[in-house]
């Protein structure tokens, strides 16, 4: 195909050396000159059409895979609640779409359409596929699942549990790298551009960087039966032999993360405190706000999820379709979420702070000063925010050496979240499951103004599901004459 386009090329550019001679009228011979020049000119346009039927068959090739590759691992972007499917996805929009636009590169078509549009389409960067990758991970990590638990609903082919273990390695998670090349070496086929010698020879790196020299050299010892003229692995293996004589340790590759941090467990369901306490007043009622006549009519129903700090979950105090409208608000608004030390690993979701104007948004504000009779005069706007892959935010106060102001939390959650994704109280030991439309409440200062330590709390990863939820941070001015009064019983 490249040939035939450098003929072509060639080709137009001795026409217009000939052209440039002009002045046909004048001779005969050189009019006769103008026959050889049809012929060539045919000839050009013959060879130029070839050419572009090359690229254009290519295409259709690199489309007719694409769509069956959507057509077997369909995805619903709306719906995507599957890590492992979220992963795919991008990695599918990523490299086959990176492909075509190579591929098109070569069209001949100065106004290549196709290639203006791909500069303005939403491909995801590298960043986004190693954020998914790691996210994967993570979850992983927490919820102590091995690379065909996580794959349960949705497999990897060769290639891309190549790139995940890739990703793992480049970050030093060398047991997690070894299990995702495992796999990716016994999804290998044909079709896979990724190949065993490369497999094997990861495989055995990373078994040596984790520390399991034996495990490194039978590996290692496999690449070099496949490849005996491999010098460089021979030399690697001989390394391998001399050190597997210092080295004492031989970690065993299937016991990852041994040490869990409470927030951990209390994610993994292994922890719940409330369980010892049930006995205590942990109820659950109707309120009116105190009184309030907004809520008189329509009571929220409300209950005691703990007593010290309180922490109070509200149901049903926002309709599924009160929820769609902030959704839809939200989504062409949603920007990497930010902490006080800026975009982090600690807190992975998107979020935008929405408009106190939008009616729907005053209706919700107009809600949270009702049921918690605090006012919301000098209250943060609505934080929406969404949760990406193994989404997660470690645990934190909102409050911080009474810096913000932040007297009280209004988290509303706007899903259901199949799996994870739980308000973990770290201090306290127990995780909140969302439950959409509900919403859960809690001072974090102390009536003498100090922080409440017990209010740590973490947004667990999510495993399965879309995590969707707004905040309201309720600051102190204002709330002088307020919280005193109608919530006789806040501490
Ligand atoms: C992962 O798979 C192993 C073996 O198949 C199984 O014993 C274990 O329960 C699974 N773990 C989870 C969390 O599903
Ligand atoms: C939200 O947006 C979707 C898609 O644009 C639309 O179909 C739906 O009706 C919207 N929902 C509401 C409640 O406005």
């Amino acid at each position: 195909m490249m040939t035939a386009i450098k003929q072509v090329t060639v080709l137009m550019v001795c026409s217009l050396v000939v052209c440039a001679r002009g002045e046909f009228f004048t001779s005969t011979d050189k009019i006769s000159q103008l026959f050889e020049e049809e012929n060539f000119l045919l000839g050009t346009f013959s060879l130029y059409i070839d050419a572009e039927e090359e690229i254009v068959k290519g295409m259709k090739r690199d489309l007719l895979l694409l769509q069956l590759g959507t057509y077997l691992d369909p995805v619903d972007p709306e719906e995507i609640k599957d890590p492992v499917a979220a992963f795919k996805l991008l990695m599918r929009l990523r490299d086959e779409w990176l492909k075509i636009e190579k591929n098109t590169q070569n069209s001949l078509d100065k106004h290549n359409v196709y290639q203006i549009l791909l500069e303005y389409a939403q491909i995801p960067q590298v960043e986004d596929l190693k954020g998914a990758a790691l996210g994967l991970i993570s979850l992983q990590e927490l919820y102590k699942l091995y690379p065909h638990n996580i794959t349960k609903e949705t497999s990897l082919n060769a290639n891309e549990a190549y790139v995940v273990g890739l990703f793992a390695y480049t970050e030093h998670k060398f047991q997690h790298a070894f299990l995702w090349f495992m796999y990716s070496l016994e999804r290998l086929t044909e079709y896979s551009t990724i190949t065993k010698e490369e497999l094997l020879r990861y495989i055995s790196d990373s078994a040596y960087h984790f520390g399991s020299i034996p495990v490194a050299i039978y590996f290692g010892q496999q690449l070099s039966n496949l490849d005996p003229t491999n010098n460089d692995v021979k030399v690697l293996l001989n390394q391998y032999r001399l050190l597997r004589f210092q080295r004492t340790s031989n970690p065993d590759i299937f016991t990852l993360n041994t040490k869990s941090s409470k927030y951990e467990r209390l994610c993994r369901g292994e922890v719940d405190e409330r369980t010892s306490r049930r006995q205590r007043a942990l109820s659950c009622r109707y309120s009116t706000g105190g009184g309030n006549p907004r809520l008189m009519y329509a009571p929220v129903k409300e209950e005691v999820e703990w007593d010290e700090p309180l922490i109070i979950r509200y149901h049903d105090i926002i309709s599924d379709t009160e929820i769609e409208i902030l959704k839809n608000i939200s989504r062409p608004l949603l920007s990497r979420s930010k902490t006080k030390g800026g975009v982090t690993k600690i807190r992975t979701s998107q979020s935008v702070i929405l408009d106190e104007g939008h009616p729907v948004v005053a209706r919700v504000n107009q809600r949270i000063a009702d049921i918690t009779g605090l006012s919301m005069e000098s209250a943060e706007r609505l934080h929406v925010q969404n949760y990406g892959i193994g989404g997660k935010y470690e645990p934190h106060y909102d409050e911080w050496n009474d810096e913000t102001g932040r007297i009280a939390t209004f988290l509303i959650y706007m899903s259901d979240v199949e799996k994870g994704g739980a308000t973990a109280f770290t201090k306290v030991g127990i995780a909140l499951k969302p439950k959409q439309g509900s919403a859960v409440f809690w001072y974090n200062l102390h009536k003498n103004g100090n922080v409440d330590l017990k209010t740590e709390h973490a947004g667990c990863p999510v495993l399965w599901g879309n995590k969707w939820v707004a905040n309201k941070w309720i600051h102190k001015f204002g709330q002088e004459f307020r919280r005193p009064c109608s919530l006789s019983y806040w501490e």
